[in-house]
């Protein structure tokens, strides 16, 4: 065990120049205090590599070849990955930490200093680099980027701007506003086009062709759009329709914000559509239980002033989380993985140019709990399927850089 006191490294970045590799530019300075981590990978001899060559010939290499690069499906790229975290992963392989596997199988009976020198040496080497998509198979698998929920939503409501407006905010009479709806609210009323239940000749053909996903997307997005009362006109009485919505409040809210997601909000909304569905709910034409009673009884001249009451209100936009884009992930996780996943911490792992199919069964196992780390647990049980191929096609792309440690003096 070395010292308990803090080790200054600084990690620079190595070029392949004609000659071997060479130092070519200072990256960053890592500052390492965790008292129980082992380094002594990280600052190895030119002894110690030689000696972790000859282990690495007899007990690595028919997987991993002596250059560390990957030579098929299921065997990770193992070449200038880094130092501590590599020696880390050994024990973890030889305690039987990731199971039984070719892995375990192979380092179980390598002493802690053979693992120590033959994490050097493979550190040292030259990283791989990313294939072209679709000439290898497996490597960097050629699957098309994948949209986010908020932009998949926004492509799919191209079609709809024509008649609620680009981002949800009417601007023709008749048409309902779509911002400040609650998505739950919004896919209920789509799937009831789809179903028959809520009768609408123009909305019934548009809602048939679109998926669960499609809805969610489209809910998500009108969402999250600036919400803004209707552009059209609202002629009637707004004070005495303020009045006659007291009514309402009790489900629409105060001022037409509902705070209940199956209640739609009506605040901003547009008054000629206000009155055609008040309407609709009275004759019966527009089923639902919870708006036969309020609706009976009102008069036109009522409804239009109700209508100009909720037009001039305010709409919100509801309680949604925006999902973080793949760019917003990608930035993340290079907090600790560096930049593009060249990782300047001898403790963590670099991504850089990592088989994709490699990528993607970690990080599954990370969100299954099969592997286990306190720093990926909380990053990666939040992930979606898209979102872990999105990285790991990322990752996979990226050109890698391998890092020499200089040990630096401690600070006074
Ligand atoms: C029988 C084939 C085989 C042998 C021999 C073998 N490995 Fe592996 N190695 C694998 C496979 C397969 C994996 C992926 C296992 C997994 O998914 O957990 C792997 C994973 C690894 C990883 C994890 C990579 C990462 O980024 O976390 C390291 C490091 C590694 N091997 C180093 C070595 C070293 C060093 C030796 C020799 C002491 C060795 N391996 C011997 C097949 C082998
Ligand atoms: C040709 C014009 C038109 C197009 C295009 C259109 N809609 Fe509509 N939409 C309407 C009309 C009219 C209504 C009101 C129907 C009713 O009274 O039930 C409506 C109602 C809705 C409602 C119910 C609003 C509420 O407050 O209950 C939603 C949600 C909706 N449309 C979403 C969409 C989406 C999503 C698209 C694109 C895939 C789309 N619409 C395309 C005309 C259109
Ligand atoms: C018991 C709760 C309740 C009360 C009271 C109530 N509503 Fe509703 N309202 C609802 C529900 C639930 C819906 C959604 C029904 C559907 O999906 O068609 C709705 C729908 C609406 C809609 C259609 C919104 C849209 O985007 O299509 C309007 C307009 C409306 N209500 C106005 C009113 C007015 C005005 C009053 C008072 C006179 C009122 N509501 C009273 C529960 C209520
Ligand atoms: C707080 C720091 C931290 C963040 C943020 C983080 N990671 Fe990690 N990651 C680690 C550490 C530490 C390990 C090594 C854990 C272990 O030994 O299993 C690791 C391991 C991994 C591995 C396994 C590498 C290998 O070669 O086997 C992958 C893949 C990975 N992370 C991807 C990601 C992705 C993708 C993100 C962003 C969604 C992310 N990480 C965010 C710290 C982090």
């Amino acid at each position: 065990m070395r010292s308990v006191r803090p080790l200054v490294l600084t990690a620079l970045f190595v070029g392949s120049a004609a000659g071997g590799l060479s130092p070519v530019r200072a990256a960053e300075t890592v500052t390492i205090t965790a008292a129980g981590a082992d380094m002594r990978a990280a600052y190895a001899t030119a002894q110690d590599i030689a000696e972790g060559k000859r282990v690495a010939g007899n007990s690595c290499s028919k997987c991993h070849g002596m250059d560390g690069l990957s030579t098929g499906e299921g065997v990770p790229h193992i070449a200038g990955q880094r130092p501590a975290y590599f020696q880390l992963e050994m024990k973890v392989y030889k305690s039987g930490g990731r199971g039984d596997n070719p892995m375990s199988r192979a380092v179980k009976y390598l002493s802690d200093d053979a693992l120590m020198k033959v994490s050097a040496y493979y550190a040292s080497l030259e990283p791989a680099q990313p294939v072209p998509a679709r000439t290898v198979a497996g490597a960097g698998k050629a699957a098309p980027a994948k949209l986010d929920p908020v932009s998949a939503g926004k492509e799919t409501a191209a079609g709809c701007g024509g008649c609620h407006g680009e981002t949800g905010i009417s601007s023709m009479p008749g048409m309902p506003s779509l911002v400040g709806l609650d998505p739950k609210y919004f896919v209920a009323a789509m799937k009831a086009y789809k179903n028959g239940q809520r009768k609408d000749e123009i909305m019934k053909p548009l809602a048939a062709g679109l998926s669960e996903t499609d809805l969610n997307n489209l809910a998500l997005f009108y969402a999250l759009q600036k919400p803004a009362k209707a552009k059209t006109p609202a002629p009637g009485d707004a004070a005495a329709g303020k009045a006659a919505a007291s009514a309402c409040s009790g489900c629409h809210g105060e001022k037409g914000v509902s705070t209940n997601p199956a209640m739609p909000s009506i605040a901003g909304q547009d008054a000629q559509y206000f009155v055609a569905a008040m309407r609709a709910y009275k004759d019966g034409s527009r089923a639902d239980a919870s708006m036969k009673a309020p609706a009976a009884g009102l008069s036109d001249t009522t409804l239009r002033d109700m209508a100009a009451f909720y037009a001039s209100q305010e709409p919100q936009m509801p309680k949604v989380r925006k999902p973080l884009s793949l760019a917003e992930w990608e930035e993340r996780c290079d907090r600790c993985h560096g930049v593009n996943g060249n990782s300047t911490d001898p403790r963590s792992p670099a991504l850089a140019a990592q088989r994709a199919d490699y990528l993607e069964r970690v990080l599954r196992a990370y969100e299954k709990g099969e592997r286990k780390s306190a720093e990926m647990a909380a990053m990666s049980h939040v992930l979606t399927d898209a979102e872990i191929e999105g990285l790991a096609a990322f990752y996979a792309r990226q050109r890698a850089r391998s890092v020499v440690y200089v040990i630096l003096p401690p600070p006074k």
